[in-house]
This record gives C-alpha cells, structure tokens and sequence, in this order.
C-alpha cells in the first residue's frame, strides 16, 4: 500500500518571521495513511523543525547539491539537510531546470545524494507547454526519469517520489485534468517498471503538481495511479493547507 504523501514547496516565500506566523496558526487533525510534508526556504528549516518536531509533520528541501562538503559556495549538502531532520529533498524542480539550467545527469546526482544520506528525493518531471503541442510529452519525461534512475539500485528507485509537474500548469492556476494527468503518472510507472523493475514501479509514489488547491485536489486522488500532490501557491496560506490536508 502506497503511503498518500501531500507536499509543500514555499519556493522563494515567506521569511523566518512569516513562517513562524504560519506555522502558530497552522493545526491539523492528524490522519492515518497521509503524510503531510513542508519543503521551505533552506532559511525557514530551522523554525520548521522547532514548530514540527513534536508533530507527526515532516519537513524537508527544495535543493541540495551533491557532494558532501568542500568548495561549493553557497551550496548546501545532503548531511547538511540530514542534520536538519529533514526526510525530504526536491530534485530538479522544473525551475531550476528552466532558469538555473539544471541537467538530467545534474539532478540524477542530487538523486543518489540524497538517497544515500537516507532522506527520500522528490524527483521533478514535466514537459513546457511546447513539448505537449509537439507531442513530445512521454518522449522527456521518460529521459528525466531514465537518466535520475539509471545509476540507482532496484530497491533505492522503489524510494524515490516522482512528482509528474506538467510546467505550463505550474502557478498558472489551470492544473492538468485529472484523467490527463493520470494518463502521463501511468506512463511514469511503466517508464519505472522498464528501467527499475515490477516491484518498484509498484512501490515508487508519484505525486501530480501544477495548480493543486483545496478544489481540485481531491479528483487527484482518486486516480489510481496518482500517490499525492506537491502543491506551490496554496502551500503558502495556512488555511488553504489545512483544507488540502483535510480532503486527502
Ligand atoms: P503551484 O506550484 O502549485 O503554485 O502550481 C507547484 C510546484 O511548482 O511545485
């Protein structure tokens, strides 16, 4: 059984004094079988960690460079994270993808990275709107996923999160519909199958991203291959979080 995983990715928001206003307002009703996930600045994980540590709420990165230490200024690493309590790190949003021209064989490294510090990576995929009018959708996705799992054991590629953001529906506020977005988390799985094997495509969770609200969320989840949601612009408002959370 697949874990349920809702993820919140701050991006660029919200400052140590606004997160600590967050996280006073924010309280759930815990729930069996969901994971709730906040992936804030590298700033805020401090404050995250105080607010959340005595709760059943994870915390984790948006980014994370892939060696261990040295002479990588302003880079931050993997034991860096782990040592942050974090469980999770976002790998190759499409973001930085797009604006700090992050490669495939960049973020496959941030991948293993991770995953050998014991934290679990949120591997990033999606196609720009072109790609989609071209019909190249399967034909990029299937080269991220190939290239981030090429150099992974079977039973490290069973851990990783991919998390299918179709870029054109990023902070756009139309998201994908629900049976389009199924139809490309399928196409993941299978990619994963044939790169990985049977039991990992079965056991790898694969979130939608792009415009998930408290509305639309929902209809998500209900696809059968669809394990959550990495969610932007709604993460960033205590109220609209907790809704979220309340549906899934
Ligand atoms: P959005 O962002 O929910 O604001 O569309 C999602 C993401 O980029 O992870």
């Amino acid at each position: 059984m697949r874990k349920t995983l809702i993820a919140g990715n701050w991006k660029m928001n919200l400052t140590v004094t606004e997160a600590e206003s967050f996280f006073k307002s924010f309280k759930i009703q815990k729930k069996e079988g969901v994971e709730l996930l906040f992936c804030p600045p590298f700033t805020d994980i401090p404050i995250t960690r105080f607010f959340l540590e005595r709760s059943s709420i994870l915390w984790g990165a948006q980014n994370v460079y892939p060696e261990d230490k040295g002479a990588f200024t302003g880079e931050i690493s993997a034991p860096m994270l782990k040592d942050l309590g974090c469980s999770y790190v976002i790998c190759g949003h499409s973001e930085r993808r797009q604006i700090l021209g992050e490669s495939d064989e960049l973020v496959a490294r941030k991948v293993k990275a991770v995953l050998s510090h014991d934290m679990i990576p949120i591997l990033c995929v999606g196609e720009t709107g072109e790609e989609r009018k071209e019909g190249q959708t399967e034909e990029r996705i299937g080269s991220e996923i190939r290239t981030a799992l090429f150099e992974l054991s079977k039973e490290e590629a069973a851990k990783v999160v991919i998390a299918y953001e179709p870029i054109w529906a990023i902070g756009s506020g139309k998201a994908a519909t629900p049976e389009d977005a199924e139809e490309i988390v399928a196409f993941i799985r299978k990619t994963v199958k044939e790169t990985a094997g049977k039991k990992a495509s079965e056991e790898v969770r694969i979130l939608y991203g792009g415009s998930v609200n408290g509305d639309n969320m929902s209809h998500f989840l209900k696809q059968k291959d669809i394990d959550g949601a990495l969610i932007g612009g709604a993460s960033l408002k205590p109220e609209t979080m907790i809704d979220i959370y309340s549906k899934a």
